[in-house]
């Protein structure tokens, strides 16, 4: 009787589908024209590492890539497929616990992206932690336009030794190594 009914039940059911999840660009995720720089010249299935998972980056690199995401906040850890590291910010500096995100530097990534931690003025905690990227070939900046963020990428670039493209609302350092 209860096989008959979940039978039915089932019937009814399996033709409703779930509509997929579309992620937008921009907003607090990068933009379109990021994203198509990124495809357009990271190779499909290498490692990508970026701060600051969100609801564009991580959906939709972690299809083509293999990404991981260092995401201060736990409540979007796992939301999409990508290698999660959950790190807390330090209440020191503000930028992400070093202990947490100290696993990275055995991975070889083609590029970093930095877009976390959120808000303007957030992100120089990297200039500290800049062993963490210093093999990383391709840096990515989300958010150049923004006076702070203009800055960091002046200052990581000097750091690095390296040059830099402005694409905008982002740039590009390829990093000389
Ligand atoms: C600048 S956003 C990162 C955006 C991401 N790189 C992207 O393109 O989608 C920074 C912060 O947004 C927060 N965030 C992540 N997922 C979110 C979600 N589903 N809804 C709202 N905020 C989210 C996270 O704490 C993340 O560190």
């Amino acid at each position: 009787m209860i096989k008959a009914i979940l039978k039915k039940m089932y019937r009814i059911l399996k033709p409703v589908e779930l509509p997929t999840f579309q992620p937008e660009f921009g907003g607090s995720g990068i933009t379109e024209d990021c994203y198509r720089w990124i495809v357009e010249n990271i190779s499909p299935g290498a490692e990508v590492l970026e701060f600051g998972a969100g609801l564009v980056s991580t959906p939709k690199l972690g299809e083509i890539f293999s990404l991981t995401s260092i995401e201060h906040n736990e409540q979007y850890i796992g939301q999409f497929n990508s290698n999660y590291i959950h790190a807390p910010l330090s209440k020191w500096d503000g930028w992400y616990q070093r202990d947490k995100v100290e696993k990275i530097k055995n991975l070889n990534f083609e590029l970093a992206i930095i877009d976390g931690p959120p808000g303007s003025g957030n992100r120089f905690g990297i200039l500290l932690n800049l062993d963490l990227i210093s093999k990383i070939p391709i840096i990515l900046i989300d958010d150049a336009d923004r006076p702070s963020e203009k800055i960091l990428l002046q200052l990581l670039s000097q750091n690095l030794n390296s040059e830099y493209t402005d694409f905008g609302h982002f740039a590009v350092i390829t990093n000389r190594l």
